[in-house]
């Protein structure tokens, strides 16, 4: 079977940037740079990004180009006599995992985009903003509805294919993300008050930095780029041989944070400028946001174009996640991709159906303390992220081997890789350790 794989330069680039654009730029990252000492925190996250981010993208880029294999494959295909597909099945298995709760949030996005254009969430009072969100998430059917439209939508541009599929539809959706972004931004920074929000997001408190804001500023960067996962690793099995993997690992981690940072400055100087709370969660985008909205003259309008934002960062990031899987499928048991989409698509519906019920009806259903979705979250983001971070770095630096590696980064040898030893220093030992003080720390071994 010939495999399919993206026509030009930019839409490699849309397709992973897209991927990594996601509700953890736009929901996350400016929470947790905020609480983090604003400024100082983002100098750490650029150098994180920078040091190790890049170099692991770059790895996991080469790793698929090299194979043109999805990631169980690529991993089969260079392990010699190790059992090492097996960490090829869980960056199989952990954006699959993913992808079911990563679906009821962008679920609640996409109601609120409708909720938005009809008026309905600017024109309740404010106090009722919080039952509001409630509705959306708690009952039975209502979410499910959305989370399911989600998966549909997702499943409609996978089964279109890479080039007509995934490519075509990043090249529209993440342009259309910028030029909102920019909107948004120049609507929030010239409100009154909106300097004390830009002082929450960049003033530099260096105190209020500590070790562990390293580890939360590492796994951001990880979580933001989407490593760990074999999704950069089916990816990379889609591009062209001579396209430039090291430039366009930068490319991606550039648009990435610059759109991380941008959305900061969408949300707390509008958060500021209407004197309320800079809180975590889902209050932040789902209730704190519409208040300020609420307030605004046309805020029907910037709602909806705020939520169509979120929208369709959530699409880019669901469409990569489902297409590790789809990639796996098809090839192991040479089916076509239809058919392995809307299996995939399905499995993944049924199983966001426990994590929906646990916002309200199974709220009480409990493992380890976590309810459903608090549980699937942790054991995919906190645990099997970090483990597949750790697999694939010394898999390229050990197994498969950095000289072979850098046979296809250089593309054997028509590029010119200056920071050679850098990259080697960081995949063989400087990666797999942070990623390893990284699960710990998730995990809670360490605080
Ligand atoms: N990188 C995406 C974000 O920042 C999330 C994501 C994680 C997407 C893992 C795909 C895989 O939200």
């Amino acid at each position: 079977m010939k495999r399919d794989n993206f026509g030009s330069k930019f839409g490699v680039l849309a397709a992973a940037a897209g991927s990594a654009v996601g509700l953890g730029n736009i929901w996350k990252f400016p929470y947790v740079t905020g609480k983090n000492g604003g400024g100082a925190f983002l100098l750490l996250y650029i150098a994180c990004v920078a040091l190790m981010g890049i170099p692991v993208m770059i790895a996991e880029f080469s790793l698929g180009r090299k194979t043109q294999a999805n990631a169980v494959d690529a991993y089969k295909k260079l392990q010699g006599k190790g059992p090492w597909y097996l960490a090829g099945i869980l960056a199989v298995i952990t954006p699959f995992i993913i992808l079911s709760f990563y679906s009821i949030i962008a679920g609640w996005v996409l109601s609120y985009v409708v909720g938005s254009a009809t008026g309905k969430v600017v024109n309740i009072s404010t106090g009722e903003l919080g039952n509001y969100f409630t509705q959306v998430t708690s009952g039975v059917y209502t979410p499910m509805f959305w989370t399911f439209l989600v998966i549909v939508i997702t499943a409609a541009i996978v089964i279109a294919g890479v080039q007509s599929g995934l490519e075509k539809y990043s090249k529209i959706l993440m342009p259309a993300l910028f030029v909102i972004l920019v909107v948004l931004m120049i609507r929030s920074v010239t409100l009154k008050g909106s300097s004390q929000g830009l002082e929450f997001l960049f003033k530099p408190d260096f105190s209020k930095l500590t070790g562990t804001s390293v580890l939360e500023a590492l796994g951001q960067a990880f979580y933001s780029l989407s490593l760990g996962m074999g999704i950069i690793i089916t990816y990379g099995s889609y591009i062209k041989k001579d396209e430039n993997l090291i430039s366009l690992s930068a490319q991606v981690a550039i648009t990435d944070t610059l759109v991380a940072i941008l959305s900061g400055i969408v949300i707390f100087p509008a958060v500021f400028a209407y004197g309320l709370e800079p809180n975590s969660g889902p209050a932040l985008i789902f209730i704190t946001l519409p208040t300020v909205f609420h307030s605004m003259p046309f805020g029907s309008f910037f709602a909806t174009l705020f939520f169509t934002l979120v929208a369709i960062a959530a699409i880019t990031s669901t469409i990569s996640l489902l297409e590790v899987s789809v990639a796996f499928i098809t090839e192991k048991f040479k089916i076509n991709r239809k058919v392995a989409t809307i299996i995939i698509a399905f499995g993944t519906f049924l199983l966001s159906i426990p994590s929906s019920l646990s916002f309200g009806p199974w709220a009480e259903v409990t493992i380890f303390g976590k309810n459903i979705f608090d549980a699937l979250d942790f054991l995919a983001s906190n645990i099997f992220l970090p483990l597949g971070g750790i697999f694939v770095t010394l898999f390229v630096g050990y197994v498969w081997g950095i000289n072979n590696a850098m046979v296809e980064i250089t593309n054997e040898g028509a590029i010119k890789f200056n920071l050679k030893k850098l990259f080697t220093f960081v995949i063989k030992i400087l990666a797999p350790i942070a990623i390893f003080l990284i699960l710990l720390f998730s995990t809670g071994i360490i605080k």
